[in-house]
């Protein structure tokens, strides 16, 4: 996607944070149409901006909401959760995975036949802890890892569907989510001007933070990122032989 400026644009979490900060972004690039995916109602004064109801763990609001939008340029999986943990309760970890991971698979799922239609892209808010884990949020971290993995996979399976999917490797950010750390924080718009910045200029994997930013050329030739290429052909060869 060369420019945000006339297209139709679906942010999940767009009542705060980051997800705020992409509405207002999205607003100032010209998009034509700005879905605001939010749990609880909102209002906006832009009319371009329609809000939608999506929790993204709920499968009728996710086809409802595919129902109402009917034409999709851009999906933005920003809706995210994190919570301290220490590991010693499963079901910690299920509900970070289920927000994190299973609720950006179903959005992104049930959005691709729009999107393969308008020859569009997805963006995935994952983070940086996908490649290290911050053992104080381990949950989190194994939900973002995970969800890097999904990100991954997905941009090789829907090239046949021209669908093009950007990973977003967040650092940290000024929003609810890191209240009371005191590390040093971008600001959200800051984040939002840069993840549409990675979407325009066409880059897979988005560092969009001065904490990020560091690790894009090492990241370019790890492993995991340097076997995305042959893994896709294994994968073809592979499936053409089956
Ligand atoms: N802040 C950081 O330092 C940082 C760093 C790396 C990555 N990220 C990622 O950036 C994204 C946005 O984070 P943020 O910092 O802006 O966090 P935030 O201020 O806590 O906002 C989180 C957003 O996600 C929404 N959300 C949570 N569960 C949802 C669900 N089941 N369905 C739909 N929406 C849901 C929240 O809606 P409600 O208001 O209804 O709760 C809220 O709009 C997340 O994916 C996060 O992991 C953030």
């Amino acid at each position: 996607m060369t420019n945000i400026a006339g297209k139709a644009v679906l942010i999940t979490g767009a009542n705060r944070g980051i997800g705020q900060a992409l509405v207002a972004e999205a607003l100032a690039r010209g998009a034509s149409q700005v879905y605001a995916g939010t749990r609880a109602p909102i209002e906006h004064s832009d009319s371009r901006v329609r809000p939608v109801t999506l929790d993204v763990t709920s499968a009728e609001q996710i086809q409802a909401a595919v129902d109402a939008i009917g034409s999709l340029d851009l999906l933005i999986n920003n809706a995210g959760i994190a919570g301290y943990d220490d590991l010693s309760d499963a079901e910690v970890i299920a509900r970070h995975l289920e927000v994190n991971l299973y609720g950006t698979h179903a959005v992104t799922r049930a959005f691709t036949p729009l999107l393969a239609r308008a020859g569009g892209a997805v963006v995935n808010n994952l983070s940086i802890t996908a490649f290290a884990p911050l053992p104080l949020i381990p949950s989190y971290s194994i939900s973002k890892a995970a969800a890097l993995a999904l990100t991954q996979s997905l941009r090789t399976l829907l090239v046949p569907q021209g669908v093009r999917v950007h990973a977003v490797l967040t650092g940290f950010v000024d929003t609810d989510m890191t209240r009371g750390a005191n590390s040093p924080k971008a600001t959200p718009a800051s984040v939002a001007a840069a993840i549409f910045d990675g979407v325009e200029h066409g880059q897979d994997d988005i560092f969009p933070d001065a904490m990020s930013r560091p690790m894009a050329d090492g990241w370019r030739t790890l492993a995991g990122s340097a076997l995305e290429g042959p893994y896709a052909a294994l994968a073809a060869e592979l499936r053409a032989a089956a």
